[in-house]
């Protein structure tokens, strides 16, 4: 057993070279490999950040990976609140990372 990636060439299966998947993280193109999470395609872009508490603006990212604890969110094609760990990147996804404000308190209202 080795912990070294073994080039797909090199490969005794024999797969296929992987088919190519470009997205865009915040306008950037970012590219991965068809079957990837959308999560994987904007690791590898750089960008760790996925999205912004609203309380505190703390940056959040993948943490659990397997869709349960919901701070990867992100915009996906105008769709707000996608899990990037639990989709798969399709060619031309447009990525968006999210930031949601708290509403204001209306006027009067001691906090
Ligand atoms: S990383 Fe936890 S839900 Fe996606």
């Amino acid at each position: 057993m080795t912990s070294r990636i073994l080039p797909f060439q090199n490969d005794p299966i024999k797969p296929t070279a992987p088919a190519p998947v470009t997205i865009t993280v915040d306008g950037v193109p970012a590219t991965g490999a068809m079957g990837q999470s959308l999560a994987g395609v904007i690791l590898a872009s750089g960008t760790l950040r996925f999205r912004r508490t609203s309380v505190h603006g703390a940056p959040r990212g993948v943490f659990c990976g397997i869709g349960v604890c919901y701070d990867c969110l992100v915009e996906v094609n105008g769709q707000r609140d996608v899990r990037a760990c639990q989709r798969r990147a399709r060619d031309g996804d447009a990525v968006v990372t999210q930031h949601d404000e708290l509403p204001a308190a209306p006027a009067g209202d001691a906090a």
